[in-house]
């Protein structure tokens, strides 16, 4: 290991966002430790902790200079039953005051501390602006993102820089709510849900990453940060977009109806929900942005 190398840990490194988050950081030169769920065993590079069990051995957390804390269960995975929301809140909130606690309690606790939150802490708000002042809405998903943003609270205690990673819809071929859309859109049976009028808060998959480390790297970054692109779209647009993209017609609409019927609860929090991200924070500290319009990031990442 290079000697000026940080050490880093990172949850949720086998998913969308953590893999790619991990080999640039790697590729940069930082020293990434892995924090997972059981299997592969423990090494140099790996830690284990049982987050379900409230289980993680606070000794070998010691000396990490920072740590992006991505993990938790995936939202869109299941049904959202009464079990599947216990699971989807536990995995954040349980999970992020383990963590939490435990790295407050080392002896060289690390200085930084980056919490994954998501465009849901606002809520459904029309067309309302929202940067990062905004309160939280209501609702499973706002009482989530708030209560998993509190939960970071041991590390504020003890003077810990807290950044709360508001993620918006991010757009990748290989995983989550593009590569979900992929398949009706390339049959031509793809078009808008619902009104259409909601407002989408995208953001390629690159920049979440690069945001990320922008956050990471800029010390004078503390507390809620939107990670959504400056130009957020409407539904009906990003359908109109992608159609454009695939060269496929997109004439037929989802009424909200009929995705209430197939999805559940999860429909009305993700599918028709409007919620219209500023990114202040990121625009306000420099974070030059390679995808600021949907349809060069779609064309680069469907390679169009
Ligand atoms: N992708 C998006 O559009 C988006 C939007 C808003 C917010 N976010 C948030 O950003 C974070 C990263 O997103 P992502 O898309 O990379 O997520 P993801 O692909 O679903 O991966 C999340 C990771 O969390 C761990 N995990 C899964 N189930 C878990 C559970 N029950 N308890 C604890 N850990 C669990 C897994 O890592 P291990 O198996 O290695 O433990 C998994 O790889 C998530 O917290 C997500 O809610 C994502």
């Amino acid at each position: 290991m290079n000697a000026a190398a940080r050490r880093i840990l990172i949850s949720g490194s086998s998913g969308l966002v953590g893999r790619p988050l991990a080999a640039r950081l790697r590729e940069r030169g930082d020293f990434v430790v892995r924090l997972v769920r059981g299997g592969g065993g423990a090494g140099a590079e790996q830690l284990v902790w049982h987050p379900q069990r409230g289980e993680l051995d606070g000794t070998l957390l010691e000396g990490m200079d920072a740590v992006v804390h991505l993990a938790g269960e995936n939202i869109a995975a299941a049904r959202w039953s009464a079990g599947q929301k216990r699971r989807l809140r536990d995995s954040r909130v349980a999970g992020t005051r383990l963590l939490a606690q435990k790295l407050a309690e080392c002896e060289r606790p690390p200085r930084t501390f980056m919490c994954a939150s998501a465009v849901g802490y606002y809520g459904d708000r029309g067309d309302e602006t929202l940067d990062e002042t905004a309160a939280a809405g209501e609702g499973f998903l706002p009482d989530v993102c708030r209560q998993w943003e509190a939960s970071c609270e041991p590390l504020l205690k003890i003077g810990t820089r807290v950044v709360h990673l508001r993620i918006g819809v991010v757009l990748s071929p290989d995983g989550g709510a593009l590569a979900k859309m992929l398949t009706p859109f390339r049959l031509g049976v793809g078009g808008r849900l619902g009104s259409g009028r909601q407002w989408m808060s995208w953001i390629a998959l690159d920049d979440t990453v690069a945001a990320i480390v922008h956050c990471l790297d800029n010390e004078a970054i503390a507390g809620p940060v939107n990670l959504g692109a400056p130009s957020p779209v409407t539904n009906a647009e990003f359908t109109k977009t992608l159609g454009r993209v695939l060269r496929r017609p997109t004439v037929f609409p989802a009424p909200a109806l009929a995705l209430r019927l197939a999805f559940g609860e999860m429909a009305d929090a993700l599918l028709l929900a409007s919620t219209k991200m500023e990114p202040t924070v990121l625009e306000q500290t420099g974070y030059a942005w390679k995808f600021r319009d949907l349809e060069p990031a779609l064309r680069y990442l469907l390679g169009k």
